[in-house]
């Protein structure tokens, strides 16, 4: 049975008082058996998180793909493995085009962290436009053969998709529970047709894009939707707590 899991991507936002508030909040849920629940928090409250010992995994938003090194406000995995820290965030749209990453940095990082042997949530997702055109489907095929597809089948057991239509993020626009179910069983059979049947079935697909309490049920309930990631909503702990709690 794959791995359910609702995931807050709180960007570039909280003071650590919040961050460790609503991180407290969490761990007051309790949570289905085979339900998991990850906080992407900004770098600097990584340390003050672990400390607390909760069961709710902490992941790092972002790293630089060199071990070490004269990198000037970088930070390593190395940096991220001594604190424990178990997952990363690699491809979000944000990083893609606010900072220029490359399918070729986004490749490298997707090596770095499953060789570090961190769970990876590997973001994908098509702009505006291209939906407009109806080109949405190999698109995101596109992204997922040049940055993940490199794999073998044994590293691709520590990957989870997130679809992340760019329109909806972060925009109060989501998709409806039927285009993201369309991509989500796009994006498995993409997988079943690389890897075979039973990887496909073991992967978790999570839908990101202005998903909250109101419409994280409906998107849930979806055969091959298994969770999100969650931007906005995640930044409010009575909020982020009905998603994990909808699921
Ligand atoms: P949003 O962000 O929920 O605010 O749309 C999602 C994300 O960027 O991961």
């Amino acid at each position: 049975m794959r791995k359910q899991i609702v995931a807050a991507n709180w960007k570039m936002n909280l003071t650590k008082k919040e961050a460790l508030y609503i991180y407290d909040k969490l761990e007051e849920i309790q949570l289905k058996e085979n339900q998991e629940v990850i906080v992407f928090s900004p770098y600097v409250f990584l340390d003050a998180l672990k400390q607390r010992q909760h069961h709710i995994k902490v992941g790092a938003q972002n790293f630089h793909p060199a071990a070490q090194g004269a990198y000037t406000g970088k930070v390593s995995i190395n940096h991220l493995l001594d604190l424990e820290i178990e997952c990363v965030l690699v491809g979000h749209s944000e990083r893609r085009i606010l900072f220029n990453e490359s399918d070729e940095v986004i490749k490298l990082k997707i090596d770095v962290a499953v060789n570090n042997k961190l769970e990876t949530i590997f973001c994908c997702g098509e702009p505006l436009e291209i939906r407009e055109q109806g080109k949405h489907l190999s698109f995101v095929l596109q992204q997922m053969e040049s940055n993940l597809f490199h794999l073998t089948p044994e590293q691709m057991k520590q990957i989870i998709v997130a679809y992340e239509p760019v329109w909806a993020i972060g925009t109060g626009k989501t998709a409806s529970s039927q285009q993201a179910e369309e991509m989500h069983r796009f994006i498995r059979m993409s997988i079943e047709h690389r890897y075979g049947k039973e990887t496909a079935g073991n992967i978790s697909i999570l839908y990101g894009g202005s998903c909250n309490p109101s419409n994280a049920a409906e998107l849930f309930a979806c055969e091959n939707i298994d969770g999100g990631l969650i931007g906005g909503a995640s930044l409010n702990a009575e909020d982020f707590s009905q998603i994990v709690l909808a699921q």
